[in-house]
């Protein structure tokens, strides 16, 4: 085990109100011809024709992928590098939530390095060329993509979320306007946010998190625990939104240089297999899984439910822990998170996978992080806790 850690983020991150108009500078010091990478909502929105003019203002040209209608697949991947190569571009620009941002790191690191997304995962394929700058412009407050060296993308030939991990995924660029987050219907910011929540909390609980990811780690459990609620009730508040986008940043610096735990390892099968969106899938897991971890990472719950009850600061570690998992819960109910079943999955092909994803799950690695880590069948077990699970229980998980 080494005894140093690393700490990476892009090299320049621009956040706050009105931070999108750096854009076209952003992209002046990096390129002459800008991919954007994004979906029809953000150009129903407006947010396109308002990145496009601040690049037109620096003096920087644009093509516009507009392709991405669910989370990121190869075929988007493929798609996108064509008209990035076509278009002979040289930087490269995501504007969106999470789906939009990882399409664009695969398309940052094939441009330069080559060959099929997936032969980079498990570093089996190592980027060892120089991306294309890739400026990331997160509209959701979520999965903090803007600052992780991590993307998620599908393999349509076999169903499976690549988690791919390597540095050269750091963008070089975040821009982070909570401006833009505003738009953000309930749904997408209740799943966002509890996917930040999760990021924050498994990058706190990790083995592998350390003095810098914790800082980080605990800054963003705040920001999201004391905002979310706010966020989710009342889209236009600004304050609460500015919080969600900074906590959610925090979260990505936190998990990209910690790591994630068994919440993304088990959630990524269901949302490749029943397309659940990322965050749902989470929120489904995240408390029957910290229930299932609660012993063997007391003290770092503990702060969570501190940080969910500061008035409870006399409380003993195990009374707080106990806390952390019930706030959870509640904010679940609270953000209406419906389990599995409620999300209409139907039980028998549910059943029929979760061979199928627990492997799956193990096998991306992140499960093996986990404070408690757990078995092939103690992860089919919590899958099927979490089919029916009660968040208004005391306990669902043995
Ligand atoms: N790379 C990473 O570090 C990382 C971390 C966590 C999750 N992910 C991945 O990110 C993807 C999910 O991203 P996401 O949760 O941000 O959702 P998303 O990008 O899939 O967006 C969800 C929906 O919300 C819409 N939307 C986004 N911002 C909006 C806004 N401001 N106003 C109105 N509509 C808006 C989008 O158009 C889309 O229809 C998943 O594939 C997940 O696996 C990646
Ligand atoms: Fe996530």
């Amino acid at each position: 085990m080494e005894n140093y850690a690393v700490f990476r983020m892009p090299s320049t991150i621009n956040y706050g109100r009105n931070s999108f108009e750096t854009l076209g500078k952003e992209a002046a010091e990096r390129g002459k011809k800008a991919l954007i990478v994004s979906d029809k909502i953000m150009e129903k929105l407006g947010y396109i024709s308002e990145g496009r003019d601040y690049l037109t203002q620096a003096g920087i040209e644009s093509a516009v992928y507009l392709g991405i209608e669910s989370e990121p697949t190869d075929t988007y991947v493929q798609e996108a590098l064509e008209l990035f190569e076509n278009e002979k571009c040289d930087v490269v620009i995501s504007i969106g939530g999470g789906s939009c941002i990882d399409t664009a790191k695969a398309i940052a690191i094939l441009a330069t390095n080559g060959d099929y997304i997936g032969d980079y995962m498990g570093g089996n394929k190592i980027a060892d060329k120089k991306p294309v700058p890739h400026i990331a412009v997160p509209t959701t407050a979520g999965t903090g993509s803007e600052a992780t060296d991590v993307t998620i993308i599908t393999n349509t030939s076999n169903d499976v979320k690549m988690m791919i991990k390597q540095p050269a995924f750091m963008p070089d660029a975040a821009i982070v306007d909570p401006l833009l987050t505003l738009s953000s219907p309930q749904h997408v910011t209740a799943a966002t946010g509890v996917d930040a929540l999760s990021h924050a909390v498994e990058a706190y609980i990790s083995k592998r998190s350390h003095p810098m990811t914790d800082s980080m780690a605990l800054s963003a459990m705040k920001l999201i625990v004391e905002n979310i609620k706010a966020a989710y009730q009342n889209g236009e508040n600004l304050e609460a939104r500015e919080c969600m986008a900074l906590g959610s940043l925090q979260a990505g610096i936190a998990f990209s240089n910690s790591s994630v735990c068994l919440v993304h390892g088990m959630s990524r099968p269901i949302g490749a297999l029943f397309h659940v969106p990322h965050g749902y899938s989470n929120a489904m897991l995240l408390p029957a899984v910290l229930e299932f971890s609660r012993e063997y990472a007391v003290k770092r719950l503990a702060d969570l439910g501190r940080i969910f009850s500061p008035e409870s600061e006399n409380l003993s570690d195990e009374e707080a822990a106990d806390l952390a998992v019930n706030s959870v819960k509640k904010l679940c109910l609270d953000l209406n998170i419906p389990n599995l079943s409620g999300w209409g999955i139907d039980k028998e092909q549910f059943e029929t996978a979760i061979n199928k994803m627990a492997s799956d799950a193990l096998a991306s690695g992140s499960p093996a992080n986990n404070p408690r880590v757990p078995s092939q069948s103690e992860i089919e077990e919590l899958y099927n806790v979490c089919y029916e699970y009660n968040f208004s229980a005391e306990s669902n998980v043995g």
